[in-house]
């Protein structure tokens, strides 16, 4: 039996609307995570899921016009939902709990009720506010502005009947953890939870646990009208999708304790504190870890529908490839740290990290194994250092570079097969620590050095005399085949679909692409065979791409607009005699012209009825063709001063009908019965 074993969470998301990249970076985070475990020979469990009770998701049911499970259901398991997503990020979950689900809801009661016997949880009153979309209270000292603290949104006053958790009980115990022991990480977040949270005014206060004002939740069972508070009920997912509580599953004994919880920056309240306390209060062992990460943001500020920014993780993945965008978020931001997200910085680390540097090596050194040997590299390619240096020998009695003829030491082979035999320790110790930005730089530096291998060679020079060269070409070209397997092999947790491409493409087997194969050099077998495959990583034109997704992002602006929108009555009445001296008449079209220079305006030469012409000029170019309104009977008020418009001028103006539609203005000219004749009075 395995008894390398690894237990590893994301947060469970609240289905409240759709997914957005920075909910990706923490599932993406954790699934490479989880990848990298199963590469080092662990047994993991990868567990994620959803959030589903609690106000925020009855409120939007609600609004929705359907009940709070036909509409988390809308957003979980339909088409394009977070299951959906997690299938096109690639994301390799073991398990995926609901909150919804009979058994959890069946071991949340249970919990709750042992609880209560233990005497830690208690009935009272709640007097406070409360934030529906962070679904937290809140006392009046924590707000910020008024405001919730972490969204910034509106609290509102609750005040209801509620059970109440004793964490004040646990105050001591959940202290020392944080500040004694390796629980929370990065410790830059120790400081404040303790400090505002448990040795603020007045200590750490007791939790409010259920709710009475709504009834989207778990039933307290032994007092109806209660429903179990949204975070006792998530929190306790971690275990029961174990099976703790109930029999759907088995594993608690072998996967708990989790070894990390990964979450976001603003949830390490409830990971740190809160949940610690509730386990204390059950006898239960602690987690191993909890990981509060970092948030993607953007222009500075919050990644959140609200502000219009959200950036689609389909759209992205859609345009660049799930793996070039997993791999971005995880290469671009320190995990630990906040990150400003931008198309800008997506398109260059494509460009930089993929197209050029790791794309760059692995299509010229298949291609010039292809060019130089037909794809099968000759039997001594991965000589001995001995048998390098004599080829290097050799091949120094001719003019290639001088880099190349290094001789005896074959200089370079050696650094950069010390470099790339030697990564997977630099690269373990950073992931490790969930340095998954350092754990790439590492990678980098040795892809970067096998390009400026590739240059120091000139493996082309060297072709040119391939019966002197040929054998220090093969040495080269294989030291560049090894050094991409080992690359491949971790960066498999990152781009796992792109790793066996280029693992097929260098013709490395089952056997070369293993975790123990990264640590070792000279995997390939001496006579490998390439297969040049597809470029894995087009470059992108950047200035060509900013536009297209500027584009886009407009259109779904529009789309987001209302279809139609009228413009509200005026509320400020006018008197009748006011009103009727506006004089309307019908107005027949004699000539209409575009106006010279200008891209708004038609010159109209209109029939009024008084025998003399009358010119209007109106700015409705955008929605008619002038040829197409003459002989029209339109209307116009005739009685305005006249005034001037592009140097001429405009004796009156015609009357349309306007509105807006996906936020443009439309405008239709009012015509009428071509029976009313020229000069009628309207009335
Ligand atoms: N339902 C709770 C978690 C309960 S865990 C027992 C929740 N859900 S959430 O959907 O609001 O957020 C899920 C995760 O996404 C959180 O870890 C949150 O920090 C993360 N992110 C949401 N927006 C984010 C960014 N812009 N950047 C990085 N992560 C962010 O909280």
């Amino acid at each position: 039996m395995n008894d390398k074993r690894f237990y590893i969470t994301t947060p469970i998301y609240y289905p409240s609307g759709k997914l957005h990249i920075g909910h990706a970076y923490s599932t993406v985070a954790t699934d490479a995570m989880a990848r990298y475990k199963r590469l080092c020979g662990y047994e993991v469990m990868f567990l994620t899921g959803t959030d589903e009770h609690g106000q925020k998701i009855e409120g939007k049911a609600r609004e929705a016009g359907v009940t709070p499970q036909q509409f988390v259901d809308s957003i979980v398991t339909a088409p394009g939902g977070v299951l959906d997503l997690w299938k096109l990020m690639d994301v390799r979950y073991d398990r995926f709990i609901r909150t919804t689900d009979g058994y959890h809801v069946e071991a949340i009661q249970k919990i709750f009720k042992a609880m209560y016997d233990k005497g830690d949880i208690y009935k009272g009153a709640y007097t406070g506010k409360y934030c529906k979309d962070c679904e937290a209270f809140w006392t009046e000292s924590q707000l910020v502005d008024g405001k919730c603290p972490d969204c910034g949104r509106e609290v509102h006053d609750a005040q209801e009947e509620a059970y109440f958790f004793r964490a004040s009980k646990y105050a001591d115990r959940v202290r020392d953890l944080l500040l004694n022991t390796d629980f929370l990480e990065p410790r830059s977040r120790v400081n404040e939870m303790v400090n505002n949270f448990i040795d603020c005014e007045g200590g750490l206060q007791d939790l409010c646990v259920s709710r009475t004002s709504f009834t989207w939740g778990v039933p307290v069972d032994f007092d109806p009208g209660h429903v179990v508070y949204v975070w006792l009920d998530a929190l306790f997912n971690y275990m029961t999708a174990l099976g703790y509580q109930n029999s759907r599953y088995d594993d608690l004994d072998k996967f708990w304790p989790a070894d990390v919880h990964f979450i976001g920056k603003e949830i390490v309240r409830f990971h740190a504190i809160y949940w610690p306390a509730f386990l204390m209060s059950l006898d239960l062992p602690l987690p191993k870890k909890v990981y509060g990460h970092g948030w993607l943001l953007l222009d500075g500020g919050k990644m959140s529908k609200s502000k219009g920014n959200v950036v689609d993780p389909y759209l992205l993945s859609q345009r660049y490839g799930v793996d070039a965008l997993r791999f971005f978020l995880l290469r671009s931001f320190p995990f630990g740290s906040d990150g400003n997200f931008s198309n800008e910085l997506l398109i260059q680390t494509i460009n930089v990290d993929l197209a050029n540097d790791l794309g760059n090596l692995v299509s010229r050194t298949t291609a010039m194994a292809e060019k130089y040997f037909g794809g099968t590299l000759p039997q001594g390619a991965g000589a001995s250092a001995a048998e390098r240096a004599a080829a290097a020998a050799a091949a120094a009695g001719h003019k290639v570079t001088e880099g190349a003829l290094q001789g005896e030491g074959c200089r370079f082979d050696g650094e950069l097969i010390e470099l790339a035999a030697g990564l997977r320790l630099r690269y373990e110790a950073q992931m490790e620590k969930f340095q998954f930005q350092n754990a790439l730089e590492e990678i980098f530096k040795v892809i970067q050095r096998a390009n400026k291998y590739i240059d120091e060679n000139a493996p082309w020079a060297l072709a040119k005399d391939m019966e002197a060269n040929g054998p220090r070409l093969a040495h080269v070209l294989y030291d560049l085949l090894e050094t991409v397997r080992i690359c491949a092999v971790l960066l498999t947790p990152f781009m796992p679909s792109s790793c066996g491409k280029i693992f097929d493409q260098i013709g490395a087997e089952e056997s070369a692409r293993t975790w123990d194969s990264a640590g070792e050099w000279g995997v390939l077998p001496a006579a490998v065979s390439v297969a040049k495959g597809e470029n894995l990583f087009p470059r992108i034109d950047m200035a060509k791409e900013l536009a297209e997704l500027e584009a886009i992002q407009e259109q779904e602006r529009k789309a987001a607009l209302p279809a139609l929108e009228i413009e509200p009555p005026a509320e400020e009445p006018v008197d009748f005699d006011t009103f009727c001296k506006s004089d309307f008449r019908a107005v027949k079209v004699k000539d209409c012209q575009r106006v010279k220079k200008s891209d708004k305006l038609l010159k109209f030469t209109l029939d009024d009825g008084t025998g003399a012409d009358r010119q209007i000029l109106s700015g409705i170019a955008k929605w008619y063709e002038p040829e197409a309104l003459i002989g029209k009977t339109l209307v116009a008020i005739v009685n305005l001063p006249p005034r001037k418009m592009m140097g001429q001028e405009s004796q009156g103006m015609l009357i349309s009908a306007v509105h807006r539609e996906k936020g443009e203005e439309v405008l239709h000219l009012l015509m009428v019965d071509d029976a009313i004749p020229a000069g009628a009075k309207l009335c």
